[in-house]
């Protein structure tokens, strides 16, 4: 069986939704709490096992890569101030490890054709795919419940979870059928309908393990929706030849592409920061808003 080592990481959406404040820098570098969204997905990887990070960046791509860098300039002027706790976030952003591998996606042409800008560099293995603004809190990390997964069922897994059926036109949604090894299979999947239209209210989340099928299928897909090349509509030709499994991961998913959910993903964030959770719960309680989840 062939060990998961690759991660994709699509980063090169307009984020519309996040105007003005993504006007100048990718909204996969908007902080929670103090640490921006693609760092907490690169830890997530990092955390199952994953050693080369394939960044899919579009216009403003130099912050991810910057940030990913080593700060020759930031990190002597902190040691030369004996900032040394400062000085040690900086060094470890990443592992030493670990590599990260930059591909320009010259017009955002959809989150599938982001994916197919991988394959050089993922080749024939299987890979996960995620979504830094689908920020999730769980332990494990989903994507080594996911990997763990894999391990057992050697399929494509996509991570699903519940949502209110009105919701159902933001999302790719699954319809499944009962599998014999304990997870479902995926029967069909259908991107963003209608409530009316949906098979289920069961969504797909910005986590992916894939096999490296799936770039064939990505090559044939039609522009779709919005002239974009799904994801979602190679999922639905890869799920004709070979097993794909619905993953109901276990943990708090904050949609942190929405204004809502990153507000209610940095209140979650900081109130159990170690610096300043204490005092921001108690900054809460005092506004009477409550001070539990
Ligand atoms: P979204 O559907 O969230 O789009 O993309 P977006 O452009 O990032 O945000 P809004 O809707 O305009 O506010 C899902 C993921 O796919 C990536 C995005 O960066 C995001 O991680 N993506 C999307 C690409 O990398 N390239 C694309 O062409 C489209």
């Amino acid at each position: 069986m062939k060990k998961i080592t690759k991660a994709v990481f699509p980063v090169a959406g307009m984020g519309s939704r996040f105007l003005p404040a993504t006007k100048a820098s990718p909204k996969e570098m908007m902080p929670v709490v103090d640490k921006p969204l693609i760092q907490y997905a690169v830890e997530e990887a990092v955390a199952a096992g994953i050693t080369d990070m394939v960044f899919i960046t579009g216009r403003n791509k130099r912050a991810i890569e910057d940030h990913f860098d080593k700060a020759y300039e930031m990190e002597s002027e902190l040691e030369a101030r004996g900032k040394h706790e400062l000085l040690r976030l900086v060094q470890d952003t990443v592992p030493s490890h670990i590599n990260c591998i930059y591909i320009r996606q010259a017009e955002p042409l959809g989150l599938g054709h982001a994916v197919l800008c991988a394959a050089p560099v993922v080749g024939d293995e299987p890979f996960a795919v995620l979504l830094a603004d689908d920020l999730i809190d769980a332990d494990p990390p989903v994507l080594r419940q996911m990997v763990e997964a894999f391990g057992k069922h050697e399929s494509s897994l996509l991570g699903v979870q519940n949502v209110p059926f009105s919701d159902t036109g933001a999302y790719g949604i699954v319809s499944v059928e009962p599998d014999r090894h304990g997870l479902q299979n995926v029967a069909a999947i259908v991107e963003k309908p209608a409530p009316e239209k949906a098979p289920s209210n069961l969504a797909v989340i910005g986590r992916y393990v894939l096999t490296p099928r799936i770039f064939h299928h990505l090559r044939q897909v039609q522009a779709g929706a919005g002239g974009e090349i799904q994801l979602t509509d190679a999922i639905a030709a890869l799920i004709e030849e070979e097993p794909v499994l619905a993953f109901p991961f276990h943990g708090v998913r904050y949609d942190c592409g929405s204004k809502l959910g990153y507000l209610k993903a940095t209140i979650a964030y900081g109130r159990k920061h170690p610096e300043v959770g204490q005092a921001f719960t108690e900054y809460l309680a005092s506004l009477n808003v409550g001070g539990r989840a």
